[in-house]
């Protein structure tokens, strides 16, 4: 039974905080905070008195919190101060945000009041509709049973965040439950107007950002949270995976056929079976002899090869990395010595304690042999932590129940250091969904340690709010099955939502069997998602992009292409992502938040502002009716013009899919490339979709695509600005390569207008090219 905290008593401040007490229990405190001018923190501490210590952000930076958290990447005195204000105006600013708390024996409970006509978004990877309002689900993260579908309670990844949108008005605001334990999320079930959070323990932390756009809530939120830096240009194009590819043979096989075939790919992924035994960090040395030599072949041909680590060490006293874990301590225990042991691929298996640094630095060197012989990026999987059985435990078996660690556990953080880092020693209940992203991590510093002028690449499956600082993510394992598309979009829209714009699924689902239609609408979906692979469970038939023979195979390489193509306009969206938390793949209200309709498609996103890409997602289909936003909007393939604000039904034969491209945008491409790296963007094409008296601007970004130079400002932006006149039109050109100079000779400028195409070429420079109409 939770009890309202309704009476509040001031008390005055410690440190940046202002302290109320509960009148009815006051053993309660409440803390309030203004972090900038838009974001408010609020905690609820079950103690008489507040602690005053001050606890060390994840991130090791100077920051400090008034408690200790894995989500925050930004310290208290890291936010600009709201300047003087009188206790007055501080208290009318925190005032709202002093309702909703209520207490349990063992549970703190924070409600915020829902306006009727409002839609819930973000709250991380979760299946079923767009809008979570009336829904009610755990906030843990776990391995969904085979199969995920709209009934899925949880999945490998969640977010305790979510953002409130309002169309009348177009407001949106963010909430926050700073919490890596189990949440109860209820956003609108058991009352219609108010959304809940519930937490075990003593401590409720949660961060309030006030928008008003959808955009500054992301901004926001990301700002305390973190952003993705840019990862290196490779990981955006096209990846081949398969559970597993067995052999050095058949990695060549893979790599030969993909460029003979022309199919645009810049990796290939090696799935468990590459290890002697699944061990992690070891090769068969059968299988894979000479995986130098392998790598080196490959990278001649452009393409790189990713490796998975799964955090379960196999339990072999012959296994340095068990020996080293074992000697230094550095797997997890229970509070009673206990070491904790579950199955996973190699059998009994021990798990690295990733809340301690120490072992976060240990694991992340680990690396170095694999980067070494030319690794060039790493996949973390089963880190939820998953376990393939309880075998270990007499209790029965219940796959959603107890797959994973057990609560019990104690993770050891800090120790005795408590406000360091790591912060106090701590539970696995409470540090449940910190697990994946904290395996994550120590990947990304590790990698960034051993190579530190190189970007990391590290893909993850699990993790909570803030995982986007080190890792990119995908949606574990989907079916093959035309429903998996569609439910793919919502997912990812979600999750770009959530502040992790680096998202993507298996392309051609990864349980079961596909066939070459679906494959290829799946290869469609993905072909503008960030992160784009192909990947399938073993024992299932073979799904590269080839395997189902034409019209197939010509129709997935042309959809690849058409992602090889808008690389500059993909990168630039990157960029913009790791600078302000911008999703690179939107929800259509992202853009036009007070239009009701776009409120509900689910089943289109935008690609920046420009594209509108609406897949297709059943059998036989060769067209279908998509939601066009006011304006007018323009077909990729044939150039047909649309009118927006309305539905059409826009053709799909086999070879494409409704791709749109708003009117008055410019679009920057490059010439083909079988794999990102290949050759220079020379000619840049900027084609132009203009209408009478349109205005188009854009700025591109580029850099040289793998160092970290570009943190120190070795970039180029490139303004480009078009303007329709009555019998001409302007295009100007404007460089900024102070400190990069991006290697081009050409400009192409493409120019659709009143129905014509005119091309014209010209050499690179800044200026104003005048285009007669
Ligand atoms: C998990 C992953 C999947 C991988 C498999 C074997 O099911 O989600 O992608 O192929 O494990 O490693």
């Amino acid at each position: 039974m939770f009890t309202e905290i309704s009476q509040l008593r001031y008390q005055g401040t410690v440190g940046r905080e202002y302290i109320w007490q509960s009148v009815e229990d006051s053993s309660c405190l409440l803390a309030g905070a203004i972090l900038g001018s838009q974001v408010l923190r609020v905690r609820l501490v079950r103690s008489a008195k507040l602690d005053e210590s001050r606890y060390q952000i994840p991130d090791g930076g100077t920051g400090t919190l008034p408690y200790h958290s894995w989500i925050v990447a930004r310290g208290d005195e890291q936010w600009p101060t709201a300047g003087h204000l009188q206790e007055d105006a501080v208290h009318s600013i925190l005032e709202p945000y002093l309702h909703g708390w209520s207490i349990a024996p063992d549970m703190l409970r924070l409600t915020r009041p829902l306006a009727s006509e409002e839609r819930i978004f973000g709250l991380g990877e979760r299946t079923g509709s767009m809008n979570k309002r009336g829904q009610a689900f755990p906030i843990w993260n776990l391995d969904p049973p085979q199969g995920y579908g709209p009934q899925t309670v949880t999945m490998y990844t969640s977010i305790p965040f979510y953002l409130g949108l309002t169309q009348a008005d177009g407001r949106a605001y963010g909430v926050l439950v700073d919490h890596t334990g189990r949440i109860d999320a209820d956003m609108g079930q058991s009352n219609a107007s108010a959304a809940s959070m519930a937490v075990r323990g003593d401590s409720l932390v949660a961060y309030f950002f006030t928008g008003p756009s959808a955009a500054q809530v992301l901004s926001q939120y990301t700002e305390l949270t973190g952003r993705m830096p840019l990862p290196p240009r490779w990981s955006i194009g096209h990846h081949q995976c398969r559970w597993s590819y067995l052999s050095e043979e058949q990695v060549r096989q893979v790599a030969a056929i993909t460029r003979e075939r022309n199919h645009p790919c810049d990796s290939i992924w090696l799935d468990i079976d590459y290890m002697d035994g699944y061990r992690n960090f070891t090769w068969n040395p059968t299988t894979f002899p000479d995986p130098e030599r392998l790598i080196n072949d490959l990278r001649a041909q452009g393409i790189q090869l990713v490796t998975i680590i799964d955090p379960g060490t196999k339990i072999d006293e012959h296994y340095t990395v068990y020996q080293q874990g074992l000697e230094h301590d550095y797997f997890c225990r229970y509070q009673d010595g206990k070491l904790f042991i579950g199955n996973v691929w190699p059998g009994a298996c021990v798990f690295p304690d990733y809340s301690q640094s120490k072992v976060r630095a240990w694991w992340g060197n680990l690396y170095g042999s694999l980067l070494e012989q030319g690794v060039a990026g790493i996949w973390n999987d089963m880190n939820e932590p998953t376990l393939t059985n309880m075998m270990l435990k007499e209790k029965p078996v219940d796959a959603t129940e107890l797959n994973t660690m057990d609560d019990e556990v104690l993770h050891r953080a800090g120790g005795e250091q408590r406000t360091g880092i790591d912060g106090p020693p701590t539970l696995h209940k409470f540090f449940h969904n910190a697990y994946g992203m904290e395996m994550a991590r120590s990947t990304y510093e590790g990698l960034l340690r051993l190579r530190p002028n190189s970007r990391p690449f590290v893909l993850t499956r699990s993790g909570t709010a803030g995982v986007q600082r080190y890792a990119g993510l995908w949606t574990g394992d989907n079916t093959s099955q035309w429903y998996d598309i569609l439910m793919a979009m919502p997912m990812c829209l979600n999750l770009g939502m959530s502040g992790v714009a680096f998202v993507g699924v298996d392309i051609g689902g990864f349980w079961g069997t596909s066939n070459g239609e679906l494959l290829l609408r799946f290869a469609q979906l993905a072909a503008l998602m960030p992160f784009c692979r192909n990947h399938n469970a073993a024992n299932n038939p073979f799904q590269e992009p080839w395997a189902f023979g034409e019209p197939f195979e010509s129709a997935y390489r042309k959809a690849i292409e058409a992602r090889y193509r808008l690389m500059p306009y993909l990168y630039t969206l990157f960029h913009e992502a790791a600078s302000n938390g911008t999703p690179i793949m939107r929800p259509l209200y992202y853009h036009y938040p007070q239009d009701e309709q776009a409120g509900d498609i689910e089943d289109a996103f935008l690609v920046g502002e420009s594209l509108l890409s609406a897949p297709i997602y059943e059998q036989g289909a060769t067209s279908r009716p998509v939601y066009l936003p006011a304006g007018t909007w323009i077909d990729y393939w044939t150039g047909d013009e649309y009118p927006g604000d309305g539905w059409s039904e826009i053709p799909a034969p086999l070879d494409r899919w409704p791709l749109l491209i708003r009117g008055d945008s410019i679009l920057p491409t490059g010439p083909l490339m079988q794999y990102t790296g290949q050759y220079p963007t020379d000619p840049l094409t900027l084609t132009c979709y203009m209408t009478s008296d349109g205005l188009a601007t854009y700025t591109l970004y580029q850099d040289d695509g793998n160092s970290q130079a570009y943190q120190k400002g070795t970039f180029a932006h490139t303004d480009i600005s078009c303007r329709v006149f009555q019998d001409f039109v302007t295009v100007e050109i404007e460089e900024h390569f102070d400190k990069y100079r991006p290697p081009r000779k050409e400009y192409e400028i493409i120019l659709h207008v009143g129905g014509k195409t005119l091309r014209q070429k010209e050499p690179t420079g800044q200026g104003k090219i005048v285009i007669r109409l």
